[in-house]
């Protein structure tokens, strides 16, 4: 797979290259060969350490318990916000143990909307991840703020706290860490320097339900956090969202921006049927909803089922030489494992390029892709920055790319984007032995790493 891909590339070409199969299929766990004599990679010709591509196919959905509710709702032509989105809202809340939830469109639009009603706008600077989704990074040029990149911790992945107070300027506003691959960032360090500096936190959860630190759930640590129901994504409606936080008159702020700006709570007091604030509209629906719930009803089991496979997997792949996988900081408690990542150390494996490691795994039937590029050197931040709000409001100094460009290297994400491997989340809801296929696979590619290399 072409190391440019996204990750949503990633699903999608992987179902055209044969990959996804294993998404298509149904649940089950696979019927391989790991058998003494499956020795040969299946990219030269052995046979694969599956002999069925059978992989939990995502999303899940089950008619019989699923579909009364949707069909309910469709019924009843109410479409449009109501009881039922409040309901998702309500169970949202219990699930992650905050005192209240708002459900958007998507992650996207709930970091926008959060981010707005954070007060964060034009002229300020948001401190954020390279290693990230580009919604991230988007969400803060939409409100006219700056990203300001702070490079990565090579093991966990996740934003060094070490490298924050370097880049902190009086123009820093924020810190928005993102608990990327659903493993979670180390919001002690992070807290710690936010309260330090005053400076308000948003968690990017989007990849990270039910994941913990100290037992605390992420995306109710900092001052807000937001979550993403997109279809790759642990609990999958398609496109979907929500922010979450303790504080009452946020949420209502955020209600009231989401809604074309009308009355909410205590937004705007006894003003009724007047919009009070600039604002948008990016409403849940009915039916999004509807599925949610369904989908909620599995999440807890499926994270403990990601957690013992990947700690399982984690185990039996980290003794090949070149493979590193992730790692967590002592503080977590729990891991969403939206993706399973390590690190591919080609010099270990007689200099066999990544992309063709990735061809020889997925080969063997293994679906996984490099995960993904380099984002403080793309053009829209320079497109951002030629912008008129942009040029308005910043220094032309600091709209300089190449002097931008320059300010932000995080050499240790370059690495990590040029060596990560990713396996999707559903393949960690197989069984223990598909674990073991998968480490079998990744040893028979080391052992046979020359051939390979020759032959492809
Ligand atoms: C880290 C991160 N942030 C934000 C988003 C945006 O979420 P959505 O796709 O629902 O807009 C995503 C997911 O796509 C993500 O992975």
């Amino acid at each position: 797979m072409d190391h440019k891909s996204s990750r949503r590339d990633f699903l999608k070409q992987g179902s055209l290259a044969g990959v996804g199969t294993v998404f298509s299929m149904g649940v089950g766990s696979s019927v391989f060969a790991i058998g003494t004599n499956n020795t040969v990679p299946a990219i030269i010709g052995g046979r694969p350490a599956w002999n069925e591509m059978k992989w939990v196919k995502w999303p899940i959905w089950n008619p019989e318990t699923d579909e009364k509710r949707i069909i309910e709702v469709l019924r009843s032509g109410i479409w449009s916000r109501a009881g039922v989105v409040t309901e998702f809202e309500a169970e949202w809340s219990k699930a992650l143990g905050v005192k209240r939830s708002l459900a958007v469109v998507n992650g996207t639009n709930a970091l926008i909307v959060a981010l707005s009603q954070l007060n964060i706008g034009p002229g300020d600077e948001v401190i954020v991840p390279p290693y990230t989704f580009i919604a991230t990074i988007q969400a803060v040029l939409v409100n006219g703020a700056m990203p300001v990149f702070v490079d990565i911790d090579p093991a966990t992945f996740q934003i060094d706290p070490a490298k924050i107070e370097a880049k902190i300027t009086p123009r820093t506003k924020a810190i928005l860490p993102v608990h990327i691959l659903g493993l979670p960032a180390d919001m002690d360090g992070i807290m710690a320097i936010a309260k330090k500096h005053h400076l308000v936190v948003l968690e990017d959860a989007c990849q990270a339900p039910l994941a913990e630190v100290n037992h605390k759930k992420v995306g109710t640590i900092g001052d807000a956090g937001c979550f993403s129901f997109q279809n790759s994504k642990n609990i999958a409606i398609g496109e979907g969202g929500a922010i979450v936080s303790d504080n009452d008159a946020f949420i209502d702020r955020c209600f009231s921006y989401q809604n074309l700006g009308f009355p909410h709570g205590s937004m705007v007091g006894s003003v009724s049927n007047s919009s009070m604030i600039q604002a948008t509209k990016v409403r849940f629906t009915e039916y999004q909803a509807a599925i949610g719930l369904a989908q909620l009803q599995r999440l807890e089991a499926q994270t403990t089922t990601r957690n013992e496979n990947a700690a399982y997997l984690k185990k039996r792949i980290s003794s090949i030489p070149g493979i590193i996988p992730y790692k967590l900081y002592d503080n977590v408690t729990r891991a969403a494992f939206h993706l399973f990542a390590f690190r591919y150390k080609r010099e270990n494996f007689k200099d066999l390029p990544r992309e063709k490691f990735l061809k020889a795994l997925q080969a063997e039937g293994v679906p996984c892709a490099s995960g993904y590029v380099v984002l403080n050197t793309q053009p829209f931040l320079d497109n951002a920055f030629q912008s008129r709000a942009f040029r308005k409001v910043y220094p032309s100094k600091m709209l300089d790319f190449k002097n931008y460009q320059e300010k932000n290297k995080c050499p240790e994400n370059e690495a990590l984007c040029s060596d990560a491997v990713w396996l999707p989340q559903n393949v960690l809801l197989a069984g223990k032995s598909d674990m073991d296929a998968i480490a079998l696979a990744i040893e028979k590619i080391y052992k046979n790493a020359e051939a390979i290399n020759k032959a492809t």
